[in-house]
């Protein structure tokens, strides 16, 4: 039986979830049964029952799984714990590691409907359509860091392999491949050596991807480039931290990083998350936009399951809600009414049908 584990985790993810399984259980019908889909503690939940951020059966059920459908992680209760223990380090590292999700795939697509969401010119984003594959498990975010005394100073290492930069850029050959064929590489050569290694592989690994045009881009540039020309994009690679930056710039080409859905992947295996955070500040109050999470349930069922058509009907059922005119506080403009959660959820659900 394909085994989903389901992580809510904490602030917003623990109403955004249940949305999403909502939207799985309208789009599989009954087909649901052949699935174990179970819940499991993580993040800032998991420290207060049980003193542990990612607790060993938590760890244990998300490495047999299939796919892991992750809410949000994280809040100011955690924030005064050791680095180690806080939920990032002491849970979403560490499950990003453990399963090797070492390609993380973020598609920012400009909804229609949604041009007027965006902060940016209408002309500008109307045509977004890219996806950034950000190095996950490895770089400055996985080398090794501390402290020193004397005098007191403290390092982050970015350090990657042959190994890490040939995979990763693998499934961005191959991503840009099945696109529009456009591949750029998005790095800091002019400084950084792992950088202009990282070059040296994506030239080496070009040759065999004849009908890619490859392109390299600094990483500052790349920055103004998305705001500047978003369409001359199709397939974006780079590094951990880079990635993580572009990332959230970019979801701001799509609306609102509200909207922004993300994978993780292993092979087949993954886990599904939206890429923004668990929204202390909005959490608990039927305020969040699930349609994030529910199209990293999409993602899901596409990557994981292979079911491109349920995948491509939820895609659709978004776009519906969001064509009638359905907006969360984060997607409406002044004139626009606004609808919670729930709503959202059940609006999606509507459109399935
Ligand atoms: C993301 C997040 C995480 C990251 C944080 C919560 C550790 O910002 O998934 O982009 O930096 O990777
Ligand atoms: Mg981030």
């Amino acid at each position: 039986m394909p085994k989903i584990a389901i992580l809510p985790g904490d602030g917003i993810g623990q109403e955004i979830v249940p949305e999403a399984l909502k939207v799985l259980r309208a789009v599989l019908g009954d087909k649901i049964k052949e699935y174990d889909i179970q819940e499991y503690l993580v993040g800032g939940a998991a420290i207060d029952r049980s003193g542990k951020a990612l607790p060993p059966e938590t760890l244990k059920a998300c490495q047999e799984a299939d796919a892991v459908l992750l809410g949000a992680m994280g809040g100011p209760k955690w924030d005064n714990l050791p680095a180690d223990e806080r939920p990032e380090r002491g849970a979403l590292l560490p499950l990003r590691k453990e399963l090797g999700l070492y390609a993380n795939i973020r598609p920012v697509k400009m909804i229609p409907a949604l041009i007027s969401a965006s902060t940016l010119k209408e002309h500008v984003v109307q045509n977004v359509d890219l996806v950034v594959i950000r190095e996950l498990t490895g770089g400055i975010y996985f080398g090794e860091k501390g402290r020193k005394s004397n005098p007191p100073a403290a390092y982050d290492l970015l350090y990657y392999t042959e190994e890490e930069i040939r995979r990763i850029l693998k499934i961005a050959f191959e991503t840009a491949q099945a696109r529009k064929k456009k591949l750029c590489s998005v790095d800091k050569a002019n400084v950084l050596e792992s950088s202009r290694f990282w070059r040296e592989i994506a030239e080496d690994m070009a040759k065999d991807y004849p009908e890619v045009e490859l392109t390299h881009m600094y990483v500052d540039n790349a920055a103004m480039q998305l705001i500047r020309y978003p369409e001359q994009f199709d397939v974006m690679v780079t590094e951990n931290m880079f990635g993580d930056i572009l990332t959230d710039l970019a979801s701001m080409l799509g609306g609102s990083i509200g909207m922004l859905a993300s994978a993780s992947m292993n092979g087949k295996k993954g886990l599904y998350e939206p890429a923004h955070g668990s929204a202390p500040d909005i959490a608990g109050q039927n305020k969040a936009n699930p349609l994030a999470i529910i199209l990293s349930a999409a993602m899901m069922l596409r990557f994981t399951f292979g079911l491109e058509q349920q995948a491509a009907r939820v895609e659709q059922a978004v776009r519906k809600v969001l064509d009638q005119g359905y907006r969360t506080g984060d997607l409406a403009g002044p004139q626009e009414k606004i609808i919670g959660t729930r709503e959202m959820g059940d609006a999606v659900v509507a459109a399935l049908r």
